[in-house]
């Protein structure tokens, strides 16, 4: 089998993405939210090249894809990241992670190559949350910290998590049991584009990841008055969507002044939604981060007393959902440090980036030490169509990660 070189390695992971890229929910945008036929699709093509790759292949309770290429030891090293996407998402976010960890596996099987730990790679189900609102389900389960409370969480249609679960082909009642708390884990990898600025600012194309910053998902509803929009004055009305509205330049203004907070009001919907009917509901989702847990949970607690009050000077009712929490989580100082041997390997310096987006190592880190690659991504743009990185990034990345996977065989 020819050996392939890192420029062949870059352009068959970047292939891939392409490919993926263009499996979507939408004719004309990169959509593929959990147990949806794309993710279907996805998995049934993934399937494939992770059998190329010497791998066995087989899915979770919730149809986490998993490819497995056996070590000569009893330990497991767990590369990957997540197959699903945002809505009109760019095709290398997750991705790229996943594509990156097979090419990992690809070349060992090329050079028949046994390690003395086994390689399992990872393709998680759901990680964004676009479906359900919360995010890590995938890596939730495969890390046995799933909350059955989730079950019951309704996605727009109203389908709940268990039926979604159930339909595409998982086994709702058996996802706390799926659990992968096993002894053997010696780590989890991933790699996954920056989507910030540091490394173009270093003019470097990987750099390794610090920790992950703690997010809180919430849903908020304010209840109000429909009404006659040429009809009922303003002093006597109670709009809904103006209570949400004034919360949501709360959020931002507070957020402005308190360093290192992020949030975002990325969802809005509005009942009845009529030119002319003042709304009588308003419900958003609030997004609120910061590396800090205090800060970000006295953050969560200000913004819900602040939606009641609020609430309450327009004659309003409001609901508070938290539907889900994540700390901040600090990746593992010795494999971070491996995997920075692996970059210096490459000749480049070692620096070290905080990760303001979520990741799946985050929901990893209770059942192994996890430590992160990021790649460089062009004015760390995500969560749009114009994700883009280079091929030569990319091939950095890869050989970055196969010296890492050397590194570990070595210790
Ligand atoms: O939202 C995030 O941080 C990640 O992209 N799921
Ligand atoms: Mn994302
Ligand atoms: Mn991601």
């Amino acid at each position: 089998m020819k050996e392939e070189t890192t420029k062949d390695i870059a352009t068959t992971v970047m292939e891939r993405c392409d490919l993926l890229g263009n499996i979507s929910e939408e004719s004309d945008a990169l959509t593929r939210p959990f147990g949806s036929q794309a993710m279907r699709e996805v998995n049934k093509i993934v399937s494939g090249w992770m059998r190329d790759a010497g791998m066995t292949v087989r899915q979770d309770a919730i149809r986490n894809l998993i490819g497995r290429y056996e070590g000569d030891g009893e330990e497991t090293l767990v590369l990957g990241s997540h197959l699903d996407t945002v809505r009109d998402a760019g095709k290398y976010d997750g991705i790229l992670g996943v594509m990156i960890a097979l090419s990992c596996v690809q070349r060992l099987h090329d050079r028949s190559e046994r390690l003395p730990f086994s390689i399992e790679v990872v393709g998680f189900a759901d990680e964004e949350g676009l479906r359900f609102g919360t995010t890590f389900l995938g890596s939730s389960v495969y890390a046995g910290s799933f909350d059955r409370e989730r079950l019951k969480l309704q996605d727009h249609s109203g389908t709940n998590l268990w039926d979604a679960v159930r339909d595409f082909g998982g086994e709702p009642d058996a996802l706390e049991k799926s659990v992968q708390g096993r002894g053997d884990l010696i780590g989890y990898c991933e790699v996954h584009i920056e989507q910030g600025p540091v490394l173009e600012e270093y003019d470097l194309p990987v750099g390794v990841v610090t920790g992950i910053q703690g997010q809180s998902r919430i849903r908020t509803h304010f209840s109000g008055k429909a009404g006659h929009a040429g009809t009922v004055p303003m002093a006597n009305r109670k709009d809904a969507l103006c209570a949400a509205a004034e919360f949501v330049l709360e959020v931002e203004t507070a957020c402005k002044v308190q360093p290192g907070a992020v949030a975002t009001v990325g969802e809005i919907s509005v009942q009845p939604g009529a030119v002319n009917v003042i709304p009588g509901e308003a419900e958003l989702s609030l997004d609120l981060r910061h590396r800090d847990d205090a800060v970000r949970e006295s953050l969560r607690d200000h913004f819900e007393h602040r939606a009641a009050e609020i609430a309450r000077s327009r004659g309003c009712e409001y609901r508070w959902q938290v539907r889900q929490e994540t700390p901040a989580v600090p990746s593992d100082p010795d494999l971070t440090a491996l995997l920075g041997r692996a970059v210096e390997g490459a000749g480049l310096p070692v620096i070290r980036v905080p990760s303001g987006a979520g990741h799946d190592a985050a929901q990893m880190a209770s059942l192994a030490p996890v430590a992160m690659l990021f790649v460089r991504c062009e004015e760390g743009i995500s969560h749009n169509p114009a994700e883009s990185v280079t091929k030569e990034d990319v091939g950095v990345a890869a050989e970055t990660m196969a010296r890492f996977i050397q590194l570990m065989a070595e210790k």
